[in-house]
């Protein structure tokens, strides 16, 4: 059933304080820590899973719910924030109808605040994460912003077309 985690289970599950790369490796496996991936972690690490639930709320980089298909990392780190960042993230929050940590019901699109990105330079700065890999999109304005999402929608709809 965790097919895709039982490697990292062979060599992690009985090497103490592994708990968090276990959990980092079981996310970038799924998308996110589901509830049974969280009791099977448990089950094989010995480590409870109430414990389990305590480290995956108390970091934010663990996601206990699934996230669409493709994640809009948006940059709030300081050279984006006075870049106009929370602006970015007004347009994308009222164009998609979420808020930072939500998907739409539509399953497409997850929004997810970071803090840098590492190219300041291009501030303020979104990576888009997707089933083809990550790209990059600085100079945002919202206007550019709205229509990266719209130019992913319609590639979208006319694979299902
Ligand atoms: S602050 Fe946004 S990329 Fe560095």
């Amino acid at each position: 059933m965790f097919a895709e985690i039982e490697p990292v289970m062979e060599k992690y599950a009985g090497v103490p304080g592994s708990l968090i790369t276990i959990l980092q490796k079981t996310q970038e496996a799924y998308g996110y820590l589901a509830e049974d991936a969280i009791f099977y972690i448990a089950q094989r690490t010995g480590v409870p899973a109430s414990k389990i639930y305590g480290v995956a709320t108390f970091y934010t980089q663990f996601r206990l719910k699934p996230v669409g298909k493709y994640i809009l990392m948006l940059c709030k780190g300081t050279a984006c924030h006075v870049n106009g960042a929370a602006g970015i993230e007004e347009a994308v929050s009222e164009h998609l109808g979420i808020a930072d940590g939500e998907t739409t019901a539509d399953g497409l699109f997850t929004l997810d605040v970071v803090a840098c990105l590492g190219c300041c330079s291009l501030a303020p700065v979104m990576m888009v994460k997707g089933p083809a890999g990550e790209e990059t999109h600085g100079a945002l304005t919202k206007d550019r912003v709205r229509a990266i999402i719209d130019e992913i929608g319609a590639g979208e709809k006319s694979l299902k077309a």
